[in-house]
């Protein structure tokens, strides 16, 4: 250790006692009381939350935030170090929990320092009692050319996660027509109609491309797969095994042709509800939502949530996941990545709460806002004349 950096680590419980004397703590250990989305987010070691593209599970009154962790300039698009996890208490201060999963120093395996590994998501499963988490996978070398999902389990919530396979899924499989489903939409898969359709044609023996994505668990325990897939240019909905680790081969394909990426799938209600974004890089495009009242569709394109300036942009984000807050009603947190591919590291957590509005929900701008929020808000039952 060098003497400067003893020196500071001599003189930090003092500047502790010293500033707890008078009151007032050091900037980077004073606890937050809102969010500031698009802010500098200080964890409890004072350093801006390196978790992007990231999503939330709550276990026993704390919140595990796991995320893409990255390193600046552009070489942090790719996967140096691997997924960050964070906890916390309040959902405002963050504890930083280390690297969850680390990406191999070994060139040959899927997960190699320097592949690219986005938007992971951790579930839990009640039944074999292990962490399970799902990450986009793109191997070394290949760009976005391999378009693959990665699973890795954990006993531990904030790991070390052993990364178990990756695969593209569904390899066979023609998709699941719930009961309802226009005829018109299960013939196109069948005999390809569109640009979209050949390229599910071309996938079906070898598995089906899959990006962006998130992992939602339902009140009865499954688990479903949302992921782009055909190219970017449809999402498919799938079911995951009973252990969550492998796919069963039963999926949906939804909004078929109109390139929807950043999925984030949530329920009130008895609802379902999933925001996602256009398909347009690291740049801002408008958010969009779909409900549906079964999990397997028929899922319905709703339009923009956000409203007011910068609605067109998605205040400058691309949804990553929809958080519930634990013990209040109606309470979800839309989070969005406000991307810096110049400089990955930069990356901001644009966090908003999501308004019902009747049948509509709505996201809006705030400059910083708390969970009381929440409680704020009128209970509507009439369907709003949003237009969309
Ligand atoms: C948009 C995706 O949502 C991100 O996760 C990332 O893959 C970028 N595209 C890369 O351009």
């Amino acid at each position: 250790m060098n003497l400067s950096r003893r020196k500071k680590s001599h003189l930090f419980p003092v500047l502790m006692a010293a500033s707890l004397l008078f009151g007032v703590l050091p900037k980077a250990y004073s606890q937050a009381t809102n969010f500031k989305p698009g802010a500098i987010w200080p964890d409890n070691k004072g350093v801006h939350i390196n978790a992007h593209g990231g999503g939330i599970l709550y276990q026993n009154g704390t919140y595990y935030w796991f995320g893409e962790h990255k390193v600046g300039g552009e070489a942090g698009n790719v996967a140096q170090v691997g997924v960050h996890a964070y906890s916390s208490r309040d959902l405002y201060n963050w504890t930083d929990e280390g690297i969850a999963l680390k990406v191999s120093d070994d060139k040959t395996s899927d997960i190699a320092k320097g592949c690219i590994l986005e938007r992971p998501k951790v579930v839990y499963n009640t039944k074999t009692k292990k962490y399970v988490m799902w990450f986009h996978l793109e191997l070394l070398g290949k760009g976005y050319g391999a378009a693959r999902t990665g699973v890795a389990i954990a006993d531990k919530v904030t790991g070390p996660f052993k990364f178990l396979r990756s695969y593209r899924p569904n390899a066979g499989r023609m998709p699941y027509y719930p009961a309802g489903t226009p005829a018109a939409a299960q013939i196109n898969a069948q005999h390809p109609a569109n640009k979209s359709d050949v390229i599910f044609m071309r996938d079906f023996p070898g598995g089906q491309m899959a990006r962006d994505m998130t992992v939602f668990v339902d009140d009865d325990g499954k688990a479903y797969h949302v992921f782009s897939s055909e190219e970017n240019n449809t999402l498919h909905l799938a079911e995951l095994s009973d252990d969550y680790t492998s796919h069963t081969g039963k999926f949906v394909r939804i909004y078929i042709g109109q390139q929807t990426e950043a999925p984030a799938l949530f329920k009130n209600n008895g609802k379902y509800y999933m925001i996602g974004s256009g398909c347009t890089g690291w740049a801002p495009n408008p958010a969009r939502w779909f409900t549906a009242t079964s999990i397997w569709g028929p899922w319905t394109f709703e339009g923009n949530p956000c409203v007011g300036a910068g609605a067109q942009k998605t205040f400058g984000g691309q949804s990553t996941h929809v958080l519930p807050v634990s013990g209040k009603k109606n309470a979800f947190i839309f989070m969005a990545d406000k991307w810096a591919p110049k400089d990955a590291i930069d990356g901001r957590h644009i966090w908003l709460p999501i308004v019902f509005n009747g049948n509509n929900i709505e996201i809006n701008w705030l400059d910083e806002w708390n969970l009381d929020y929440f409680d704020k808000q009128p209970t509507q039952t009439q369907p709003s004349e949003k237009s969309k």
